[in-house]
């Protein structure tokens, strides 16, 4: 029998590591002939740690499982999948997951994430193996035509990029992903990374053979330990197994992937500081232009791709163009893994084509609050993503959708809020955060958001409460139009759309009229 236990962080935050010691103590006290496989995570993480029986070919669920939990848990004939208070049935047949359109995270938090048997068993490699047969322009040509977009948050058409550097002249060209996930309320990169990270490498390798580009970096974020060591592991394996190296799957083409470590700065998030901090330099905005497509590492061709836009490569590839743009709505085409967060019931990560509407994801997906109480409002995009109403829910989940509605579906996290939130401190956070994680290169940004939270402080303290509202709207300007990069630009989004939809809470008792 195999039992699983994730290995995945959120799993082991919720104390993962100390249920798989209980489970192995437990297998070696009852002499039962099982195997413990370390999975990535499902995504449920109201359920985690959830461990995973397989019988007779199904996988049976418990959880949330305690230390506490597993003796009796193994009393109720856990390895034979013996019911229990915990026992949540097949773990496919939760409609959680059952409802979900896997393309990206198809394997995660099915088998062991640094199994290559795996990876392949599950359709692993295809993709690259197809493209290795391709010519260049072709392979770009497909990854165009299936409309997928980059899922960092700007969603600028992935081929086009490609295709850009693909015609720019450079004696070394570059594939750099960005794993500096520093969106509030995200985890879509930290869990492929760690559930899948062979599609990463899939992906970046199909890039690779796509642009001309020899070498590729992963340049992910201090703060997530577990992916740096996973990913770095997976690339030993892929080279050692000759998916990466002087002749990618035989194809007499070379690629090879080095993972760096990011040192703790929201801003290296952003493309070109990221680029700077790979060379060694400050973590600073560079102008645009050049477009790192056309010099970006190193003066280098570039292609900059986050994660997800890469790890939905191989699904592409493998399965073609139009299978992928038959999902969605518009021009989102294709599926976006939604990461749902804050107060809600259902937390966790849902893959679906582009189309629901925001009121289905926070009511029935997340199913409401944690607290039980109404929800007041949803923060979609990040911290520099606008905040939602309930009378907005009926927005369809789309680039242009919520841009029509002065917001943004950024890198697709959504945080959820009742209603003991004050939205006048959730703008003040907002101006904080941008005063925090400023480079300091242009003045808009790096002055106007203290600025902003000296103003929205003396809206709080009713001092002069029209005039400071009517001047942190203005100051919101500037930053929006006067910024060099979306740190300091889009910090506005969610000042102004909590002074649009929440004018109550910017009305504090005044204490002096001007
Ligand atoms: P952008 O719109 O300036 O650029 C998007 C991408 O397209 C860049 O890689 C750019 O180099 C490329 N590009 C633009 N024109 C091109 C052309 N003609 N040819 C080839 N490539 C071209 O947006 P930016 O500033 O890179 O990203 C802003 C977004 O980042 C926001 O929408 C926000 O949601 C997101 N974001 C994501 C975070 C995360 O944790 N994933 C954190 C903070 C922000
Ligand atoms: Fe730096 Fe802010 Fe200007 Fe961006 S907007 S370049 S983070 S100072």
């Amino acid at each position: 029998v195999t039992i699983y236990v994730p290995r995945d962080a959120a799993a082991l935050a919720l104390g993962a590591e100390k249920v798989a010691e209980a489970v192995t103590q437990e297998i070696a006290a009852r002499g039962i002939d099982a195997k413990i496989v370390r999975n990535g995570s499902r995504g449920m993480f109201w359920l985690e740690p959830l461990v995973e029986v397989e019988v007779s070919g199904k996988r049976i669920g418990y959880g949330p499982v305690k230390v506490k939990d597993v003796a009796a848990l193994f009393d109720a004939g856990l390895a034979s999948g013996g019911d229990h208070a915990l026992c949540l049935g097949e773990v496919e047949d939760l409609p959680f997951l059952k409802e979900q359109t896997r393309l990206t995270f198809a394997r995660c938090g099915i088998g062991d994430p640094l199994s290559l048997k795996d990876y392949e068993a599950h359709g692993g490699l295809a993709g690259l193996r197809r493209a290795a047969a391709m010519a260049p322009a072709d392979v770009v040509k497909e990854v165009t035509d299936s409309g997928l977009r980059g899922r960092g948050g700007a969603g600028f058409p992935t081929g086009i990029k490609w295709k850009t550097v693909l015609d720019a002249a450079g004696e070394r060209k570059y594939i750099v992903c960005n794993a500096d996930e520093g969106d509030s309320g995200t985890f879509a990169d930290r869990m492929i990374m760690e559930g899948d990270p062979f599609v990463l490498i899939e992906g970046m390798a199909i890039a690779g053979l796509a642009t001309g580009a020899t070498k590729g970096f992963i340049y992910i974020r201090s703060e997530y330990p577990h992916a740096i060591a996973t990913m770095t592991e997976a690339v030993e394996i892929a080279g050692g197994a000759g998916i990466l190296g002087a002749s990618v799957l035989s194809s007499g083409r070379a690629f090879d992937i080095e993972v760096r470590t990011g040192a703790g700065a929201y801003v290296c998030g952003e493309e070109t500081s990221l680029l700077n901090s790979l060379e060694g330099k400050r973590g600073v905005v560079r102008a645009k232009p050049p477009l790192p497509a056309h010099k970006g590492l190193f003066a280098c061709p570039t292609v900059i791709n986050n994660v997800i836009s890469l790890a939905s490569v191989p699904v592409i590839l493998d399965k073609g163009a139009v299978f992928y743009r038959d999902f969605g709505m518009g021009r989102s085409r294709g599926t976006i893994p939604l990461q749902i967060a804050g107060n809600v019931k259902h937390g966790g990560l849902y893959e679906t084509a582009f189309g629901l509407s925001l009121g289905d994801i926070v009511d029935r997906i997340g199913g409401g609050t944690a607290t039980g109480r109404p929800v007041k409002a949803v923060q979609v995009g990040g911290p520099l993503g606008a905040y939602f109403p309930r009378t907005l829910f009926d927005t369809p989940f789309d680039y242009e959708a919520f841009a029509a509605k002065d917001g943004l579906i950024g890198h697709a996290g959504i945080v959820i809020f009742d209603d003991t939130v004050d939205m006048l401190k959730q703008a003040r956070f907002a101006m904080e955060f941008c005063a925090v994680e400023s480079c300091g290169k242009c003045t808009p940004c790096r002055i106007g958001s203290t600025r902003g939270v000296e103003t929205a402080d003396k809206i709080a303290q009713g001092i002069e409460p029209e005039k400071n509202r009517a001047l942190l709207a203005d100051l919101c300007n500037t930053m929006k139009f006067g910024s060099l990069c979306a740190l300091g630009g889009f910090t506005p989004y969610p000042v102004t759309s909590a002074m649009t939809h929440f004018p109550d809470d910017f009305a504090p008792t005044p204490l002096i009229e001007a």
